[in-house]
Formats: structure tokens, sequence, C-alpha cells
């Protein structure tokens, strides 16, 4: 069973169809990179995924679930979670109160087996106190924890964003440019966290323009180009692809 599976699904918005047929499948434990130019339907796809558009063709299975058909809350209680292209955190909050929020939408949840609680250890039966202080020693937040987050770089309220989406416990976690904002350092940690969210068992779709950080990290590569996947395997065949080249890599990289 994946923990994410995508099935033929095509997006219209009026007349431009932005998702044609696009299939893909994100294994537990596994870290799968969404690559392609701008505007090839990266974020739609995500947003599908999520139920925030509706697709006109197409399945979407969470944990081998059909979620298609749910609302979006209900397919996060499934196991799904995301952060955002333009960073949505709560401003005005600390970075304490912005994981807490995720801890307390989850604690009014039915618990469920979700794979990202082995990231977090002994985490289910702390008080969300105790939780939201592991997430932030996990993350490399701890010491900002009463910082409000609209005062921090866009790394660290990244990194906030990340946290919150990994209080609800999610099995599979959609990664819009969580790179983008983060100096060579910070992506390079970022990187890490990834691989050992994905060995506890998490699956990660990741769509980022640091293809150097894609290359590094992900099992199996999925290149989109005007909402078809045109190419997708391992690292080195999407590199060495001469559609994949054409449309987006460029010689040299
Ligand atoms: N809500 C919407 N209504 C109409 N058109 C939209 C909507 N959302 C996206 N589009 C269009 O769909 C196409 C795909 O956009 P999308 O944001 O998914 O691209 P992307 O691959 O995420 O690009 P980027 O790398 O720049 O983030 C674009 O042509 C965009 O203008
Ligand atoms: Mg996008």
């Amino acid at each position: 069973m994946s923990a994410l599976e995508v099935r033929g699904v095509t997006v219209r918005f009026g007349g431009h169809q932005a998702l044609s047929e696009v299939s893909l499948e994100v294994g537990n434990g596994q870290i799968v990179g969404l690559i392609g130019p701008n505007g090839a339907g990266k974020t739609t796809l995500f947003n599908a995924v999520c139920g925030v558009v509706t697709p006109s063709a197409g399945t979407i299975r969470v944990m081998g679930r059909d979620v298609s058909g749910m609302a979006t809350h209900r397919r996060a209680r499934q196991g799904l979670g995301r952060t955002f292209q333009r960073l949505e955190v709560f401003a005005s909050l600390s970075v304490a109160e912005n994981v807490r929020a995720g801890v307390e939408i989850r604690n009014t949840w039915e618990r469920r087996g979700h794979t990202a609680r082995q990231f977090l250890a002994q985490g289910d039966s702390l008080p969300a106190d105790a939780e939201v202080e592991l997430i932030l020693n996990r993350l490399g937040l701890a010491e900002l924890a009463d910082v409000p987050v609209g005062s921090l770089p866009t790394g660290q309220a990244r990194l906030v964003e990340l946290g919150r989406a990994l209080a609800a416990r999610p099995s599979v976690l959609l990664l819009d440019e969580p790179a983008s904002g983060l100096d060579e350092t910070e992506t390079a940690d970022f990187g890490a966290l990834l691989v050992e969210l994905a060995a506890a068992g998490l699956g990660v779709l990741l769509v980022e323009h640091d293809v150097g950080l894609v290359m590094q990290v992900c099992e199996r590569i999925y290149v989109l180009d005007f909402g078809s996947v045109i190419a997708s395997g391992d690292p080195e065949s999407v590199r060495s692809n001469e559609a994949v080249v054409a449309a987006y890599l460029g010689a040299g990289t």
C-alpha cells in the first residue's frame, strides 16, 4: 500500500487544462520529487490532492483509502499533510503557538497510526505542551519558542510551518518549495531532516526548484510540463532524459 496514489488526475480552469491525466505514487518512507517549469501544474496537483481544487477526472488514495470525494479537513485526518509555496503561518503568534495549533487540531481527531509519530518518538501519550516542546526540539526551534513567527527569517518560518504540519502526524507530506528562501547551510540541514522523516516511515512529495536538493534526497522524480508527466524515474535517468533537459533542466545540469 502506498502512502499516496494519484491516478489519472485532470484539472481544468475554464478553458485551460492545468493537469492532464497525472498519475504518481509515493511509498511509505519514500521521498519523491515533483519538478518542472513555472506554471507546469505542481501546486495545482497539490491542491487537487488536498481537495482545494476539484479534478474533472482521476482518483486520489491516501494510505490505500480513496479520498477523492472528501473535504480537505477529512483528507488531513486520513494522514495528508502539506506546507505552502507562499508560507502560511500565523505571523502574530509565537513559534510554539503555531505548532500548538497543529497539536490541538489533531487532538480533536480519533488517534490513528500515522507514520510521522515515529519521528516524534513517545509523543503519543504526551500532554500538548510537552509535545510542542518535542517537535520544537526535533526541528531545532526550541530557543525560538516565544518569538512571533512574523519576525523570523523565511528559513525558520518554513520550519515552523513544517512543525505545524508534523504535529498532525501525517502519513504523507506534500512540501511546496520548502527550500525557497533558505541559504545553502539551511538547505543542507533541511535535506538531512527530510531523510530522517522518511526513515521514520513518512512519505514525502517534494516540489522544489533547487534541483541539487531534489537529486540528492529523492528516490524517484516525476517531471511535469504543461500539466503532463513527461518523465519519471531515478535521479540519474531524469537528469539525462532529453525531454526533461529541453523542458526544464537545460544543458549542463
Ligand atoms: N485557481 C486558478 N485559476 C485559474 N488558473 C490557475 C489557477 N491556479 C493555477 N492556475 C494556472 O494553472 C497553471 C499551473 O499553475 P501552478 O501554480 O500549478 O504551477 P506550478 O507548477 O506550481 O508553478 P511554479 O513553479 O511557478 O509554482 C498555470 O498556468 C496557472 O496560471
Ligand atoms: Mg507552484
